[in-house]
């Protein structure tokens, strides 16, 4: 048993549908958010630069003695997990690893759609990711960077929306896959829409709950669940202004949060 806390970082606040998703996976855990909200968004960014803020959060945390990482970014994995593992003796797990494993089990015609942010999509870590699982899957992967922009309520009339993920998605359906990973933690908001788009028939793969699995199986193998001796208390930390990161990630947990704090 160990109840220090579980961190969890992303750019900014997709992260928190991580969170969501290791809070009904793991109920009595204490979890440490940190958005790294005043370098959003990661996606377009060099993945060095990017290497350089996962190692800052890692540190951050693990200051906070976190007892496990989840790095709940794509473009975060994608620049630094390998590395962020070598380096640090926490335990650190991302999401493209898991949201991989769930994709290959749930492939019926072994043919996988994968979409995310530039960074992420540019960097194959999927296509490695599903190849050391399955190295016959076709991977069709495509950038949606404005879906980002849509999660957060920026994205312009309702109308758009549909015609974006159109734009964005067929292209993968008529390369035939028939399940889909939603590689970036900013899609789960738009999981009815993207549905929507591709129709029943296509399985859609959340790397959040996959992770939140991860977590899991990670935490009861080392021997680290909390006890449940006391109510379980999360704390919200942000580098840019707290009052927008509230606001959203409320919409994003659909519960209320009392604190925000800002990193120091
Ligand atoms: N949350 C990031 C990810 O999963 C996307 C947002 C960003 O560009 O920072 O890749």
């Amino acid at each position: 048993m160990n109840n220090n806390p579980v961190g969890v970082f992303d750019s900014g606040v997709g992260g928190v549908t991580v969170v969501k998703a290791i809070q009904e996976e793991l109920p009595r855990e204490h979890l440490i958010y940190f958005g790294d909200t005043a370098r959003f968004p990661y996606g377009p960014r060099p993945l060095d630069e990017v290497k350089k803020y996962v190692f800052e959060i890692c540190e951050y945390l693990i200051g906070q003695d976190v007892k496990l990482i989840v790095i709940a970014c794509n473009t975060g994995t994608a620049a630094g997990l390998k590395d962020a593992q070598k380096n640090f003796n926490v335990p650190i797990l991302g999401v493209i690893e898991p949201g991989a494993r769930g994709a290959v089990l749930a492939t019926k015609n072994r043919k996988i759609g994968v979409i995310g942010t530039k960074g992420t999509i540019e960097s194959h870590a999927y296509d490695e990711a599903i190849h050391a699982l399955d190295a016959g899957v076709e991977v069709k992967s495509g950038a949606c960077p404005r879906f980002v922009d849509f999660a957060e309520g920026r994205g312009g009339q309702d109308g758009d929306i549909l015609e974006v993920a159109q734009e964005y998605l067929y292209p993968l359906l008529d390369a035939g896959i028939d399940t889909l990973i939603l590689g970036c933690t900013h899609y789960p908001i738009l999981r009815d829409v993207i549905q929507q788009t591709v129709g029943s028939s296509v399985t859609l793969i959340s790397s959040a709950d996959e992770t939140a699995l991860e977590v899991k199986e990670t935490l009861v193998r080392r021997g680290l669940l909390n006890d449940g001796k006391n109510h379980p208390h999360d704390k919200f930390i942000v580098t840019g202004d707290r009052t927008s990161f509230l606001t959203l990630s409320q919409s994003f947990l659909g519960r209320d949060i009392s604190k925000v704090e800002e990193a120091v």
